[in-house]
């Protein structure tokens, strides 16, 4: 994964360094604190949640050690990080962190084989793969979540007016131009398809100019 340029909070596998089998991401090191507070507006305080995208497996740790009653299934499409999540856990002396398992969240239809979780987190997944993918990581995020459960979604997005900044603009370019169909998605994309699939959406503003959505299904009238 490539560095955004001039944004602190870039998502930057590339930059990984390695502490034993623990893999550290500086991006997710530095929007840990930010993304902690948002996930704790939201998080139901028991239940099954369910990570896209888990990477080094930092931000899994770091949220079931803030959140105890939350059995966390970790997942990606790559599992090379598999033995560094499990280390993260280890490493903070989690006993609610599940072993991760693969799933790929821009295949169609995964949503409904996951279902029901009582919270979907993905972070930092959406800029990087195609339009179709990230239709059907939303699908899946909205599909696959339990009455009363929660979507949170983080990341750098086009906003109504355009990109957020300069260096938005210029990490968008970079991704687009490598030819894999990458590139940042409108924030609308989000609020449309979440509010279509019956959630109910709410935007926070993060630290350099990312987003992070939460969209809730509501639970059903006796
Ligand atoms: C920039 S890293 C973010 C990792 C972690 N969420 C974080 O914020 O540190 C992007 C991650 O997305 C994963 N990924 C890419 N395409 C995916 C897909 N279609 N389904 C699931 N994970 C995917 C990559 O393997 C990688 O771990």
């Amino acid at each position: 994964m490539q560095t955004k340029p001039g944004q602190p909070h870039s998502p930057d596998t590339a930059a990984r360094r390695r502490e034993g089998v623990r893999l550290i991401a500086p991006a997710a090191e530095r929007n840990l604190g930010p993304i902690l507070e948002v996930v704790a507006l939201h998080a139901p305080i028991q239940g099954l949640a369910l990570e896209l995208a888990s990477g080094t497996g930092q931000h899994a740790a770091a949220i079931c050690r803030a959140h105890p009653g939350l059995s966390w299934q970790p997942t990606d499409l790559d599992d090379t990080t598999f033995e560094s999540i499990a280390a993260w856990g280890v490493h903070l002396g989690t006993a609610n962190l599940r072993p991760a398992a693969l799933l790929d969240a821009g295949r169609p239809g995964w949503g409904i084989t996951r279902a029901p979780v009582d919270l979907v987190l993905a972070v930092n997944l959406l800029h990087l793969i195609t339009e179709a993918e990230a239709r059907a990581a939303l699908h899946g995020m909205a599909e696959v979540l339990a009455p009363g459960g929660v979507a949170l979604i983080y990341g750098p997005f086009l906003r109504a007016d355009g990109h957020a900044s300069a260096g938005d603009a210029a990490f968008d370019a970079h991704l687009r131009a490598q030819g894999h169909g990458a590139g940042y998605k409108p924030e609308a994309l989000i609020r449309d398809m979440w509010q279509e699939a019956g959630l109910t959406v709410t935007r926070h503003e993060m630290p350099a100019s990312n987003l992070m959505f939460a969209g809730r299904r509501a639970v059903p009238a006796a």
